[in-house]
C-alpha cells in the first residue's frame, strides 16, 4: 500500500502542471462566446487521458457541451469504476475582484488560485493522479466521464447517457466534485440538495410614466417585484412557500462561529432561518434571488418602471421532487403578487436531490482509503449544493454504488472570486482515490 502512496507523490508534480494547463482554458459553457474554449478544454482532457494510457478515448456531444469518455477494461472478475468530474467552470465574475487573474493559476500559501482549480478541474486531476499512480493499469475497470456543462445544469446529460449507456455502465460511480469537512478531515458526501429555478416577471404599466405626475397613484413594477420577492421568506428568514419538502440532516456539530468564518458574514449581519446549521443547509429548502433585470441606476430618471424581472433559485431537500417544488414556487409567485400586477413565471433548470445509504463493502473500502490517505476518520456529511448528474445516473444504473468525494474545502470559494484548491487536499484526495481503486480491486464482495 505504501508503494502506491509513494507513486501518487511521484506523479503529483506532473498532474499539477496538467491541472494548471487546464485552468488556463476559459471553459465557461454558460458564455456563448467561449464555447470554443470548452471544446479546447475537452480536447485537452482527451489528450491527457490518452497519454495516461486509457483506451477508446472519445469526445462526445448530444446537442450540448462536449464531454469526454475514456476506458480501461476490467480485469476478469473485477468491478468497473466510473470516475466523474466536469471540465466546465463557472463564469469568473468581476476580474477586478480577483487578487490574481482568474485564468492564470497562481500558488499562494499552499493553495492554487484560479477559476476551476478546485471546481472541478481538480476532480479531473485526481482521476489522472490515481490512474497514473497505478501505472495506467489499475486492478479494476475504469471509465472516466468528464462532463462539460455541469455548471449549466447538465441539460444534455440524459441524451448523452442514452447514447452511451453501455459504455458508461459501471458497478461503482465516484464523483469527485464535492467538499471536505476541512483541509485535514475528509468528507464522504451522503446527501445533496436538488435545484429548481425560474424567472419571474411583473408588469404594471404599458410604458414608463413621469414619477411625479403619476407616482402615488399607480404602482411601478420594481416596487411590486421586491414585495413579491420579500413574500418568499418570513421575518425570521425561513422559506414561506407552501408545499415544500423537509427532511432530517446528519447529526453533525456545526458551531455558529464556523458559519461566520466560512462565509465572511459581515459584522452585525445575522443568520437566517431556524434549526441547526446542517438542518438548514442540507435538509431544508432554500430560496435565493440570484439576478435581477431592471433599470440600472446610471440610466434611472424620474420614471415609473413598467416591468421588471428576477431570477429565483431554489434548493430542494433530499426526498423532494424538483419539478413539484418548481410548481409550488410558481403557484406562490402567481398568487402573492400585490396590487393585481401581471406576473409571468418562466421555468428554468431542474436537478433532482440525492441521498445515499453509505453502508456496505464499497463504502467501507472508501472509508478505509480515506483513513489511510488522510490519517483521519471521514465525516459523513450532506452538502447544500447540487450535482444533477447523480440522480440521473442513479436512476440509469440502480445497482451501482455511488461515492461522492471531493477536492474542495471550506476555504475554496467555488463560484466566487479567488477560488482556490488546497494542494495538500489534492494530494490526499489523489491518494484516497488510488487506494480506493486498489481496495475495490481486492475486495471480492465488490465484484460484479
Ligand atoms: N461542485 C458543485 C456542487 C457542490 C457544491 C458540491 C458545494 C459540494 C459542495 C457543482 O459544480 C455545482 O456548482 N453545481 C451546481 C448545479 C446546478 C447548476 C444545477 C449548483 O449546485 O449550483
Ligand atoms: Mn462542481
Ligand atoms: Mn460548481
Amino acid at each position: 500500500m505504501s508503494d502506491l502512496v509513494q507513486r501518487v507523490r511521484e506523479v503529483l508534480p506532473s498532474v499539477r502542471r496538467d491541472l494548471e494547463d487546464l485552468v488556463r482554458i476559459e471553459s465557461v459553457w454558460a458564455d456563448p462566446a467561449r464555447r470554443g474554449e470548452v471544446q479546447r478544454s475537452a480536447d485537452a482532457v482527451a489528450k491527457l487521458l490518452t497519454e495516461a494510457g486509457l483506451r477508446d478515448v472519445q469526445i462526445v456531444a448530444e446537442g450540448g457541451a462536449p464531454a469526454v469518455i475514456a476506458r480501461h477494461p476490467a480485469p476478469p472478475g473485477a468491478p468497473t469504476v466510473l470516475l466523474y468530474a466536469h471540465h466546465d467552470v463557472q463564469p469568473e465574475g468581476d476580474p477586478a475582484q480577483w487578487d490574481t487573474p482568474p485564468f492564470e493559476p497562481t500558488e499562494r500559501d499552499g493553495r492554487l488560485y484560479g477559476r476551476g482549480t478546485a471546481d472541478d478541474k481538480a476532480g479531473i486531476a485526481t482521476h489522472l493522479a490515481a490512474f497514473r499512480a497505478h501505472g495506467g493499469n489499475p486492478p479494476v475497470g475504469v471509465t472516466v466521464f468528464v462532463e462539460g456543462e455541469e455548471e449549466s445544469g447538465s441539460p444534455s446529460l440524459s441524451r448523452l447517457l442514452a447514447a452511451h449507456r453501455d459504455t458508461l455502465a459501471s458497478d461503482v460511480i465516484v464523483i469527485a466534485d464535492s467538499d471536505n469537512w476541512s483541509t485535514e478531515v475528509p468528507s464522504l458526501t451522503v446527501s445533496l440538495r436538488g435545484l429548481a429555478d425560474c424567472v419571474v416577471e411583473v408588469a404594471t404599466l404599458d410604458h414608463g410614466l413621469h414619477s411625479g405626475l403619476w407616482g402615488g397613484v399607480v404602482p411601478d413594477a420594481l416596487s411590486v417585484l421586491v414585495r413579491l420577492l420579500a413574500s418568499l421568506h418570513d421575518d425570521d428568514g425561513n422559506v414561506a412557500v407552501d408545499g415544500l419538502h423537509e427532511t432530517t440532516a446528519a447529526d453533525v456539530d456545526y458551531p455558529p462561529e464556523r458559519v461566520r468564518e466560512e462565509t465572511g458574514l459581515l459584522p452585525g449581519v445575522s443568520e437566517i432561518g431556524s434549526g441547526t446549521v446542517p438542518q438548514r443547509l442540507w435538509a431544508k429548502p432554500a430560496i435565493t434571488v440570484i439576478g435581477i433585470d431592471t433599470t440600472p441606476i446610471g440610466k434611472s430618471s424620474n420614471t415609473l418602471i413598467p416591468r421588471a424581472r428576477a431570477k429565483v433559485s431554489m434548493r430542494v431537500a433530499p426526498g423532494g421532487d424538483a419539478a413539484e417544488h418548481l410548481a409550488a414556487l410558481t403557484r406562490h409567485l402567481e398568487t402573492h403578487v400585490p396590487w393585481g400586477a401581471q406576473v409571468t413565471v418562466t421555468p428554468g433548470d431542474l436537478g433532482q436531490p440525492y441521498a445515499i445509504d453509505a453502508s456496505g463493502p464499497v463504502y467501507d473500502a472508501a472509508r478505509e482509503a480515506f483513513r489511510t490517505a488522510w490519517g483521519a476518520e471521514p465525516v459523513d456529511t450532506g452538502v447544500g449544493g447540487s450535482i444533477p448528474f447523480i440522480a440521473e445516473f442513479a436512476e440509469a444504473f440502480p445497482s451501482a454504488k455511488i461515492l461522492v468525494t471531493g477536492v474542495e474545502d471550506p476555504a475554496t470559494q467555488a463560484h466566487s472570486v479567488n477560488e482556490s484548491l488546497h494542494l495538500g487536499v489534492l494530494e490526499r484526495a489523489a491518494v484516497s482515490e488510488a487506494l480506493l481503486l486498489a481496495n475495490l480491486g481486492s475486495e471480492r464482495q465488490v465484484a460484479p
